[in-house]
């Protein structure tokens, strides 16, 4: 852990990715059913989004629900899904006190109804809020999303709107949910696990990684501190070379 906690001089990462892993375990760890440690970790995101904000990030982005979480049993996708709906309207309340502009990216249609209709009204009741910039993934999948951009440019190919000369890195990330964020400086998964499961591949490819061993709902902004602490530690060469 890093010891070192003042911030002063350090350099903030503008957009920080979280992977939030590891309520099942903390749940199980006090010998409690899996939903209580999703519900644990839902309350741990509304601290996060407040010491994100306070520590001058400008987008924090967390994986809610992945494309394969469906896998799970459905007892406890319907435990997410129900905690999800209340999460949803209790952050538009939140949003607005905090001057939070909250997105959802994922592909909508698997959700249902209702949550959808609530993920728009939130989307529309803080789109004019200028403080942190918070991005839900839900029902996201990177390679889905990818393919989902694909066939909305192919389309655009077919209707006459682009031709092959204009597809670039920019105009192909345009396509994406992640239109208009700029990519992560910074991706911290938590739970002691090393791997993307499918999340933003294409916005990763300079990012820096720490992975944490707390368990998502244990994740407090000390944590936070040490992962950017380590990242001004990092070299970003971005394919170049270091400047002596
Ligand atoms: C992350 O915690 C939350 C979701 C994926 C919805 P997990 O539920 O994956 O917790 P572990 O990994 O089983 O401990
Ligand atoms: C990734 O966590 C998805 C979310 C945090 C929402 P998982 O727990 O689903 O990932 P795997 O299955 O361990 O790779
Ligand atoms: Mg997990």
């Amino acid at each position: 852990m890093a010891k070192n906690t003042d911030l002063t001089g350090m350099k903030i990462p503008q957009h920080v990715a979280i992977i939030m892993d590891g309520n099942g375990r903390w749940a199980k760890k006090r010998l409690m059913p899996r939903n209580v440690g999703h519900v644990q970790g839902a309350k741990t995101v509304e601290q996060i989004c407040e010491d994100a904000d306070s520590l001058g990030i400008k987008y924090l982005t967390v994986y809610a629900f992945s494309t394969e979480n469906w896998n799970r049993p459905e007892s406890e996708v319907g435990a997410i899904m129900k905690l999800l709906r209340n999460y949803l309207k209790d952050c538009i309340k939140r949003a607005n006190g905090n001057n939070m502009k909250v997105r959802v990216i994922g592909e909508r249609s698997r959700l249902s109804e209702d949550i959808r209709q609530r993920i728009a009204e939130l989307e529309e009741a803080s789109k004019d809020n200028t403080g942190l910039n918070f991005t839900i993934a839900l029902n996201y999948g990177s390679r889905d999303e990818i393919i989902r951009a694909v066939k909305s440019m192919a389309q655009d190919y077919k209707d006459g709107n682009i031709d092959e000369t204009e597809i670039t890195e920019d105009k192909f990330s345009a396509y994406l949910d992640t239109a208009d964020i700029p990519d992560p400086d910074l991706l911290i998964r938590t739970s002691g696990e090393e791997r993307l499961s499918n999340y933003l591949l294409w916005q990763l490819a300079y990012t820096e990684f720490y992975f944490s061993d707390v368990l998502w709902p244990d994740f407090d902004k000390k944590e936070l501190i040490n992962a950017i602490v380590k990242y001004n530690g990092r070299d970003r060469r971005f394919g170049g070379v270091r400047e002596e």
